[in-house]
């Protein structure tokens, strides 16, 4: 049993941190050429330390064909060549350490690039073929995909090669699956591990983190027939615990993408010998209602307890819809299935509740994730069709707008060239009319920015210290709830101003508390009772 999830020791960071998400490509372009960098990260580091934040992870910086925005990897111990290069990787590790600031990468186990070297020794016939999933189709001429599975980006789940076999992608065509019960995969893994926990970093995220393992029959999915064939095997745990190992040998950490409806599923990924943490999807996909938050966290809570492992609370990240907008529609939850193009949003009524959120999810125990951008209120953007990139929107026939929106290169300087992202080159997505009214330099001299909201709430927060959550009583529609230090956080979703409980000073506010002194609708308080 770990320790309770409210215990933070030195070498524990992890168990509290506030964590920035860099989609590197979308960052700050350091050469021009339209794509953001590494030497554009390490030239905003004192942004990051001067926002407040412990670690940073890093969306996929490997060698990549970027047909999935770097999550088609060709070569896990190569920077792609538009991103910088290992020595820069190195040093920007290093400089970010200097200021305190830990680097987590991102590892995708559950497939690698068509281009990666072990697929196109497959394709050429050679015995690496074993190391993916290859079967001949059904059908008089093998003519149709060994099974109905399907892509999660759209059609099936099985491409065809010239000598007739085909090939499983859970993605995308250019993302062939790898097969889990070959020992050359694992071993690969193992060391790409070691290799980045050699150069420093302290973290790693585990993309599709529950996908890996495959039933070696390959059966039809049937509804409400356990276990999945591909979705939470009971045989991933055992990978995981070697993960495990190899990470206490550095003193390195795990974060797992694991979507999974039932938290007793969920929460086996972070028994103390698997996985550190894990992304909170059900807080990301709540809809702005306060029942519906509470029980979010209770559960959440209430299934990492058992484990002894701390919470994480995530409003957005690279493939959702951007919380500023997600908050100011009709339907306020996130599911990948709603999206579409044209929702109506009203983003003054979004920004004002993701600024609440804000303060919600920096007050609760656990581990924070800010997507970058978030800080800056950014909304998701509408990208002309002619410029999506995303397979997710091609796959689905052109319906889904596709997970671009929320990746539009940041605006750094409001009166520079794209609005100071880069220098020469039109970014690689185009950034929406308006775009440097968000620019950092605005905001940081602007006291009721979003920005100067964020950097406010990460240097207050160990105010709340390392106490567990207790709610106070409250009427319908609010939220409150101390940390045992004798601080409050209190959430209004009531359609009425709500009376604050009694405080002897208010720490901060998502807005100005109204003429009564009480506080307004979709407002959020941290006050020292
Ligand atoms: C994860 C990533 C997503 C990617 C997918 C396939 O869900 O977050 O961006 O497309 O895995 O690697």
């Amino acid at each position: 049993m770990g320790q309770p999830s409210h215990a933070r020791t030195p070498d524990q960071w992890w168990r509290s941190a506030v964590i920035h998400q860099v989609y590197v490509r979308s960052f700050a372009d350091g050469d021009g050429d339209g794509t953001g960098d590494l030497a554009g990260v390490r030239a905003r580091l004192p942004y990051l330390a001067e926002l407040g934040v412990d670690a940073l992870w890093f969306t996929p910086w490997y060698l990549s064909p970027l047909k999935d925005g770097g999550y088609d990897v060709a070569d896990y111990r190569a920077i792609d060549p538009a991103f910088g290069t290992l020595a820069e990787a190195e040093k920007l590790i290093a400089e970010a350490r200097e200021l305190g600031i830990r680097t987590i990468v991102d590892v995708v186990p559950n497939h690698v690039s068509d281009q990666h070297v072990w697929f196109r020794q497959a394709l050429a016939g050679g015995p690496e073929r074993a190391l993916f999933h290859f079967r001949p189709g059904r059908g008089a001429r093998g003519e149709l995909p060994p099974n109905g599975w399907r892509s999660q980006f759209g059609g099936p789940a099985w491409t065809r090669v010239a000598d007739g076999d085909w090939y499983l992608h859970l993605f995308a065509p250019e993302q062939p699956d790898l097969n889990w019960a070959h020992p050359a995969v694992r071993r690969e893994h193992e060391d790409i591990l070691r290799f980045w926990f050699e150069r420093g970093v302290a973290g790693v995220r585990i993309d599709s983190a529950a996908l890996l393992v495959k039933d070696p029959r390959l059966p039809d999915f049937t509804e409400g027939r356990d276990p999945h064939p591909y979705v939470d095997r009971d045989e991933l745990h055992d990978i995981y615990r070697a993960w495990r190992a190899i990470a206490d040998e550095y003193g390195g950490v795990f974060v797992g993408e694991v979507w999974l409806p039932d938290a007793e599923r969920f929460a086996r990924y972070l028994r103390p010998d698997e996985l550190h943490t894990a992304f909170n999807f059900s807080f990301m996909t709540c809809p702005w209602e306060a029942t519906r938050l509470r029980t979010s966290i209770d559960e959440t809570l209430a299934e990492h307890a058992p484990v002894g492992a701390p919470a994480t609370w995530v409003l957005c990240n690279h493939d959702v819809t951007r919380t500023v907008t997600r908050y100011g529609r009709d339907d306020t939850a996130f599911d990948f299935a709603t999206k579409a193009f044209g929702t109506p949003t009203d983003l003054a009524l979004g920004t004002r509740r993701a600024r609440a959120a804000a303060l919600l999810s920096l007050a609760l125990p656990g581990s924070v994730y800010l997507y970058q951008g978030e800080e800056l209120g950014l909304p998701e953007a509408e990208i002309p069709v002619e410029r999506i990139q995303d397979p997710m929107h091609f796959r689905s026939g052109g319906a889904d707008p596709g997970r671009d929106g929320c990746r539009v290169p940041l605006p750094w300087a409001a009166e520079e060239p794209y609005a100071g992202f880069g220098s020469r080159a039109e970014p690689w997505l185009p950034q929406p009319a308006g775009w440097s009214s968000y620019a950092v330099d605005r905001q940081a001299r602007d006291p009721g920015s979003m920005l100067t909201l964020y950097r406010e709430a990460i240097r207050i927060r160990p105010v709340f210290g390392d106490g567990p959550l207790t709610w106070l009583p409250t009427p319908d529609g609010v939220l409150a709830f101390t940390r045992a230090e004798g601080v409050l956080c209190v959430v209004n979703l009531a359609d009425t101003p709500a009376d604050l409980p009694a405080h002897t000073e208010l720490l901060l506010g998502s807005a100005p508390l109204d003429a009564d002194g009480r506080l307004p609708k979709d407002t959020a308080v941290w006050l020292r009772a």
